[in-house]
């Protein structure tokens, strides 16, 4: 299967980032593998080009706004266009286990370096590539929040509640803020702007005793990122299950 359309994913060297890799360009579409350090970034296209996959390495640390534009300088006289954006880039702080409540203790500027890559930079990487995406026919914004930051789920007795990492929890609602301000936004448009929330993934951050593997735990993204001109925007998905904000 063939496609012109071309999909950008962040932190794409391991775990969810490199199983939605994979799947998208199965689907024929070409996908620039963005990753913040070259030699793990290579490393990574080069499994999935010896797949046989169309697939290309594109250096972005999503906290550095000189990489950002050169990145979309690149993907526009490349391509002249973005279909598929994926932010995927994310991380935990060493400082807060994922069974604790942080939020009395955490400092400043740890809080501050998690937003840096979970909010600030997926909110810079987007904005940065919008005139691009706006380019394409129907473009999709897949933002990789996590149930965690679903306020709803989080004040009140859910099984979530017991999982209060402040700084991760805070910066995936902000991240949610985003898919629906930005949704509304471009809701005059042809893209579609969602919120994925993977399930708890076997991969570096969700660790071993994860029970969902990469490439499952990549459907609910790739879904999205292959919407139609018909389909919703500005929503929170888990699989085909919409969730609270
Ligand atoms: N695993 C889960 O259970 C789970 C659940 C809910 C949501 N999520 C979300 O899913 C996404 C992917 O997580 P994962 O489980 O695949 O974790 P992972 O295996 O730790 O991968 C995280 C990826 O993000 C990259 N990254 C981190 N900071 C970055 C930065 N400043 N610039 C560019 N890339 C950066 C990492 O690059 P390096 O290799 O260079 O560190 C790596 O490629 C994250 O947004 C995460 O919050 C995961």
């Amino acid at each position: 299967m063939t496609s012109n359309k071309v999909a950008l994913v962040t932190g794409a060297n391991k775990g969810l980032g490199l199983a939605a890799s994979r799947h998208l360009a199965q689907q024929g579409i070409t996908v620039l593998m963005g990753s913040r350090n070259a030699a793990k970034g290579k490393a990574a296209v080069k499994l999935l080009q010896q797949e046989g996959l169309a697939v290309e390495f594109i250096q972005i640390d999503v906290t550095k706004s000189e990489q950002i534009r050169k990145a979309a300088a690149e993907i526009k006289k490349r391509f002249g266009k973005l279909d598929i954006l994926v932010n995927n880039a994310g991380m935990v702080s060493k400082e807060e286990p994922l069974v604790s409540n942080s939020a009395g203790e955490i400092k400043p500027r740890e809080l501050r370096k998690v937003f840096d890559a979970n909010f600030f930079g997926l909110v810079e990487v987007t904005q940065a590539l919008l005139p691009l995406i706006k380019k394409s026919g129907s473009g999709n914004i897949v933002n990789i929040s996590s149930i965690l930051g679903s306020l709803a789920l989080q004040s009140k007795d859910s099984e979530m509640a017991a999982f209060k990492p402040f700084a991760y929890d805070a910066s995936k609602t902000a991240v949610n803020a985003f898919t629906v301000h930005l949704a509304a936004a471009l809701k005059d448009t042809t893209i579609k702007v969602n919120s994925a929330h993977p399930g708890w993934v076997r991969t570096d951050m969700g660790g071993p005793q994860a029970p969902i593997m990469p490439e499952e735990g990549a459907k609910t993204a790739v879904r999205l990122a292959t919407l139609g001109p018909d389909g919703p925007t500005g929503k929170f998905y888990y699989g085909d299950d919409e969730l609270p904000w």
